[in-house]
């Protein structure tokens, strides 16, 4: 079994460990913007995809991923992990429709609330117990998964038709055009000090540095990695003002 995932701020990546983990010692776990991903998952015959849940739908860089990689999923069994805020409605179907399109099989779907990771925006902050207490239900949730799953029961959160529904009229539809490319919306404020960590760490080489600055280009996934590292607190995108940095480290 292969974990390919997609984590901006850690919540996927705690998430895939311990449901991967917890089904298979041996499990291969790979970031998608890992140059080697496309051969690892073509050792695979069964595939966990994980992702957060932007605006109810995958994010711009899973669906391309996919779309690019056609090929790649016929035949494979697929089971898709989605982490979010609140509501996704079918955050898990966006991509299980896709991969079956392709021929994959897909196997079940599961949905998991975490910390919200957009920092920039007050109405989405909650108090650090509430964050604590959502990891803690997380875990357990993921822990009754693998047990059922081991009793032959995958759950299937996010795949029915109601699900799509609620899905497209829950966000989708409302907040279509966020979705549809890659963001060129990044802003780095003068508080920045050239320490060069947000270039290292994006996970689309969206941010180069020139003469000691960061330059953002057009390619942003909106994963909120950068702007919950940065240590000046220098960088935004939904929002004006960084709230308060999310990290999953922060809510274990
Ligand atoms: C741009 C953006 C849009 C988001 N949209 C939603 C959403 O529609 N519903 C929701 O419940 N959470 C939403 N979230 C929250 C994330 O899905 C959630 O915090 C996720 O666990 C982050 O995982 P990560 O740390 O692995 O990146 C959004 C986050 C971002 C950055
Ligand atoms: S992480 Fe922050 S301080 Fe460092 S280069 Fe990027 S924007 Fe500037
Ligand atoms: S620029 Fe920042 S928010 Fe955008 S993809 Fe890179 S790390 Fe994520």
């Amino acid at each position: 079994m292969v974990g390919v995932y997609l984590s901006g701020t850690g919540n996927t990546k705690h998430c895939m460990e311990l449901f991967c983990r917890s089904l298979d010692a041996n499990v291969k776990l790979i970031p998608i913007e890992d140059a080697q991903v496309v051969e690892v998952i073509k050792t695979a015959d069964k595939i966990v995809i994980g992702y957060p849940t932007q605006y109810s739908n995958a994010p711009y860089m899973v669906r391309d991923f996919i779309i690019k990689h056609s090929k790649l999923w016929k035949g494979k069994q697929v089971f898709c992990l989605v982490t979010m805020g609140a509501f996704s409605g079918d955050g898990a179907g966006c991509t299980a429709r896709l991969l079956k399109k392709y021929g994959a099989v897909i196997l079940g779907g599961l949905h998991l609330r975490m910390p919200n990771s957009v920092c920039d925006s007050k109405l989405l902050k909650k108090p650090l117990e509430q964050n604590r207490e959502l990891v803690a239900a997380a875990d357990r949730k993921i822990k009754t998964s693998v047990a059922n799953i081991r009793n032959g029961k995958y759950p299937q959160d996010g795949l029915s038709a109601f699900a799509h529904i609620a899905g497209l009229l829950g966000q989708r539809l409302w907040f279509y055009k966020k979705t549809q490319g890659y963001s060129d919306q990044l802003k780095i404020s003068s508080k920045c000090i050239g320490c060069g960590l947000c270039s290292k760490i994006c996970p689309m080489g969206n941010i180069h540095m020139e003469q000691g600055r960061p330059i953002p280009d057009k390619k942003c996934t909106m994963c909120y990695r950068c702007i919950s590292s940065c240590p000046q607190q220098a960088i935004t995108l939904n929002g004006d003002r960084v709230q308060e940095q999310c990290r999953f480290e922060k809510y274990c």
